[in-house]
This record gives structure tokens, sequence and C-alpha cells, in this order.
């Protein structure tokens, strides 16, 4: 069983894109998918499911999907980069590009690709009736996400969270048996790392994302 501090853990936990394609063992694949059993849900009603691909003409046909969406993605992404952006800035989004191209290329060849479905009728959706997007409901699918990633860092495995397989849900939902009324929040690529993997966050400072008693005033 892995030992890694929580805080070690969280603080690690970067998204790997470069992933080998040499088998997980068993029982340490079962620990990962056993973390995600843990996660809250409201109501503890756990309307979340893994389908954990291994299959290789499956995995392979996810790699060709994941793929297309990547590239038609990636377009856009490179657009957003700003000519005026700093030079470290400018830097971090091309190994970030080149990161995403590699994953791209090798996605049917990770060992494992656990897509997360959800079904919304077992989930109490408080913000539904709101006027803007709703995001209660994967608040009862992601942390189990997030689960499995910490788990696999515990492990030294890579993974990383990607979602652009949900523009692809008619064909995943076919290939994998994906029942009526179940959909598809999450696909997760799990392998060990081409290089060191995980490693330190670039994140922004807690004073400009944490708040006391309102809006903009620092704890
Ligand atoms: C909701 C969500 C969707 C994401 N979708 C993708 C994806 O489709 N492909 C991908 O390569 N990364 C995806 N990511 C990973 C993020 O790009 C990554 O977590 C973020 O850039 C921070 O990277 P870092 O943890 O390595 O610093 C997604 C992350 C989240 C939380």
């Amino acid at each position: 069983m892995a030992e890694m501090g929580i805080y070690e853990a969280m603080s690690t936990l970067r998204a790997v894109r470069r992933l080998r394609p040499d088998p997980i063992p068993d029982d340490v694949m079962r620990r990962v998918l056993e973390a995600a059993t843990w996660a809250p849900t409201g109501g503890n009603r756990q309307p979340w499911r893994i389908v954990l691909v291994k299959d290789r003409a499956k995995k392979t046909r996810l790699g060709e999907l994941y793929s297309a969406r990547w590239s038609a993605y990636v377009k856009h992404y490179r657009i957003a980069i700003p000519a005026s952006a700093p030079a470290d800035v400018r830097a971090r989004s091309e190994r970030t590009l080149a990161a995403g191209d590699y994953l791209a290329a090798h996605f049917g060849q990770t060992p494992a690709i656990a897509i997360f479905c959800f079904d919304p009728k077992q989930m109490a959706i408080t913000d539904a009736k709101q006027n803007r997007p709703s995001v209660v409901g994967g608040g009862s699918v992601y942390p189990a996400v997030e689960n499995l990633l910490l788990a696999c860092r515990a492990e030294g495995l890579g993974c990383v969270l990607t979602t652009l397989l949900c523009e692809d849900e008619p064909e995943v939902r076919e290939m994998l048996a994906i029942p009526d009324g179940w959909f598809t929040a999450a696909a997760v690529p799990i392998g060990y790392p081409v290089g060191r993997g995980h490693g330190p966050l670039i994140r922004r400072a807690l004073e400009q994302l944490v708040f006391t008693d309102q809006w903009g005033k620092a704890s």
C-alpha cells in the first residue's frame, strides 16, 4: 500500500499526459478504484459508475475520437495565447500543448481509461432552476474523480481528468453499453508516467481565491 501524506499528494497532483503503455498490476488498480468509491455524493446516492476500459480495440477507438477532438480544441487554444504574454507563460503553454499532443497520440495505448458515468435522475440538482449553467450535479461525480486521481498520485501512476470525449457521448455510450439514462462526465487515462510525472503546481495565491465575510476581502 502506497504511503504518502495527503497534503503532499494534493500539492503535487498535476495533469500527467505522457503515460507509458506498461500494464498496471491488478491490486494497484483495485486500490485506486476503491478510493473513488469513498467520495461523497448528494444524499449518499452514489449516482456514478466507472467503466474501466482495458480492451485494446475499444481503447484504440477512444484514442481516435480523443485525438480528433484534441486537434479541434488545440486550434482555439493556440489562438488564445496572446503574443504579448511573457516568454515564460508562452513557453509553459507550449509545453502543455506538446504534452496534450502526446496524450492525443497515445490515448488509446494507455493501459486503462476510466470512463466516469452519471445518472442525473438520482441527483437532487439544487441549482437546476437558476438562470445559469447548473453545476451541482457534477458535485456527485467529480469528487470520485478527484479521489481516483489522488490515489493514482499516491501509487506513482500518472493520470489526467479529460472531458473532450463528452462531445462523442453517443458513440462512447454505445461502445461501452452504457444504459439509457446514464451519461458520461470524464475520461481518465491512467498509466505509469514517461518522465517524472507529478510535481509542483502553478496556482493562484490563496488570497486571490479565498475571501472572508465579503467578496474581495482578504482572509
Ligand atoms: C473539468 C476539467 C476538464 C479537463 N479536460 C481536459 C481534457 O479534455 N484534456 C486534457 O488534456 N486536460 C484536461 N483537463 C486538465 C486541465 O487542463 C488541468 O487540470 C489544468 O490545466 C491544470 O494542470 P496542472 O494540474 O498540470 O497544473 C481538464 C481538467 C478539468 C478540471
